[in-house]
């Protein structure tokens, strides 16, 4: 009953198009153009590049499909879509409960992260990469994350950008921007990638980057931060999808979408790293050089580049805008649930989730500055910890529970109803399900487990 009353009022996209562009625009965020390239670095390339390709086919696209199909099934936010579907007693709705919680801690460190981007931005357009040695580029950024006051700046204005546009609605706010700004990050990444390939790096980047080179691999905790990035990257886990798959129509193909928005995702982190590491190599930068690595080594580029003061403005304009539809997706999760559990209306609620989470964020923006000393899990900073919690931990479990909802407590006819339900390949869902039952959970709980044995060891797996 729930399901029927609500589908009449609730928001929906405009055009199926506009669903693929902010889903993908959640999915292709800084975690494809900072997170990838520097995850790949620390983990030795090739190989770990084809762990993640394999995990985005084999658990990304089928639970993105699942998270989907829930959304749209239970016509709502997380917890009230579990409650929806299973009844408001049904323990089902903590696994929402996760997912809003980890929506929250991930917002709150990636609005930190944007306000680099920002930071950078507003670099490029003073011209500060110009007025100095190139190898005075790369400790620019050691400065900017020790400094307190420019981190929770940033941070507070990327966090007043992203209420704009949450509170503007689905349509009006989060489709209308991300069609434009999904189509411009696209276009900008080819002309980066054109020049990339003219870079004498360029040929031992793609080796670096594509070539299984055993004698690199990092073994188990390499294969955890392969599923952990999957699982970040693709916005799967927490509800996101979920919660976009709440406000799409009937007549749109939930596995299509799932295999676009997916596909969409791996080719825009595989640019990223085709445009980075042929940087890194020309200039002889260290590939394992860590999260600072977008950030200290493109400036280099551009310093060089004839033009490219204008290049790293876009550039990095176009960086805030991938972060923007990314956390705005985050900041909806949130602020949808508070909308719907509380009965409050659209503006204060995105208001208020997003002041709270930015007071919570200000613990990561000050994490290399006056909280630098605090170490949480094992001897990760504050921010590394989030990180560590939210992506590696959080987006798993949360993945193995959408997978057990939609392969084992939803029925089998009402998955496939709404399955088929604007579905030009209605013969995939055997298969669809079989992997969401079997494989997906599988695979992420023998890693989970993994992750989890590690952290009782104290070894230190994934860093
Ligand atoms: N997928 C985003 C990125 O790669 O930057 C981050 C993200 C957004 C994770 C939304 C989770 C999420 F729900």
């Amino acid at each position: 009953m729930a399901v029927q009353q609500q589908t009449g009022k609730r928001a929906h996209w405009g055009s199926k198009m506009g669903f693929i562009l902010a889903a993908a625009g959640s999915a292709v965020g800084l975690g494809n153009i900072w997170k990838f390239p520097y995850v790949t670095g620390e983990n030795g390339g090739g190989l770990f590049v084809i762990i993640c390709v394999a995990c985005v086919f084999l658990v990304g696209i089928p639970i993105m499909a699942a998270e989907i199909l829930i959304g749209r099934r239970g016509q709502g936010s997380p917890i009230t879509a579990y409650e929806n579907l299973r009844g408001n007693k049904s323990l089902w709705k903590l696994l929402g409960w996760v997912g809003v919680v980890a929506g929250f801690i991930i917002l709150s460190y990636y609005v930190v992260v944007a306000g680099w981007t920002l930071d950078y931005l507003f670099k490029a357009i003073t011209g500060a990469f110009w007025a100095v040695e190139t190898d005075q580029i790369p400790p620019m950024f050691d400065t900017l994350y020790a400094s307190a006051f420019w981190n929770v700046l940033w941070m507070v204005v990327f966090m007043a950008f992203t209420i704009g546009v949450v509170i503007g609605g689905v349509q009006a706010g989060i489709e209308r921007w991300n069609g434009v700004l999904m189509p411009g990050l696209f276009l900008m990444l080819i002309g980066l990638l054109i020049y990339a390939t003219t870079l004498d790096g360029f040929g031992e980047a793609m080796r670096f980057v594509f070539y299984p080179d055993l004698s690199r691999f990092k073994g188990t905790s390499s294969v955890l931060a392969a599923v952990g990035q999957a699982f970040f990257s693709l916005s799967l886990g927490m509800g996101a999808m979920l919660t976009y798959g709440s406000y799409l129509k009937k007549d749109s193909d939930i596995l299509r979408s799932a295999a676009i928005i997916s596909v969409l995702d791996i080719i825009v982190a595989l640019m990223a790293a085709c445009i980075l590491f042929p940087v890194i190599f020309t200039f002889g930068f260290e590939p394992s050089a860590g999260p600072g690595l977008v950030f200290k080594t493109l400036p280099v580029i551009f310093a060089q580049l004839p033009g490219g003061q204008l290049v790293a403005i876009v550039f990095f304009l176009l960086l805030i805008f991938a972060a923007v539809t990314s956390s705005v997706s985050l900041l909806e999760v949130v602020g949808s649930t508070v909308m719907e559990r509380l009965g409050w209306g659209r503006r204060p609620a995105v208001l208020a989730s997003g002041l709270v989470i930015a007071i919570f964020g200000l613990l990561s923006a000050l994490s290399g500055s006056t909280l630098s000393g605090v170490k949480l899990l094992g001897d990760r900073s504050i921010f590394d910890s989030f990180d560590f919690l939210a992506a590696e931990l959080m987006l798993p479990l949360g993945g193995i529970g959408i997978a057990v909802f939609a392969g084992w407590v939803l029925q089998k006819k009402e998955t496939k109803d709404e399955f088929d339900q604007g579905s030009k390949s209605p013969q995939l869902f055997p298969f669809w399900r079989v992997l969401v039952q079997f494989v997906a959970p599988a695979a992420v709980a023998l890693v989970f487990v993994q992750t989890i044995l590690s952290l009782f060891s104290g070894s230190d797996v994934v860093h």
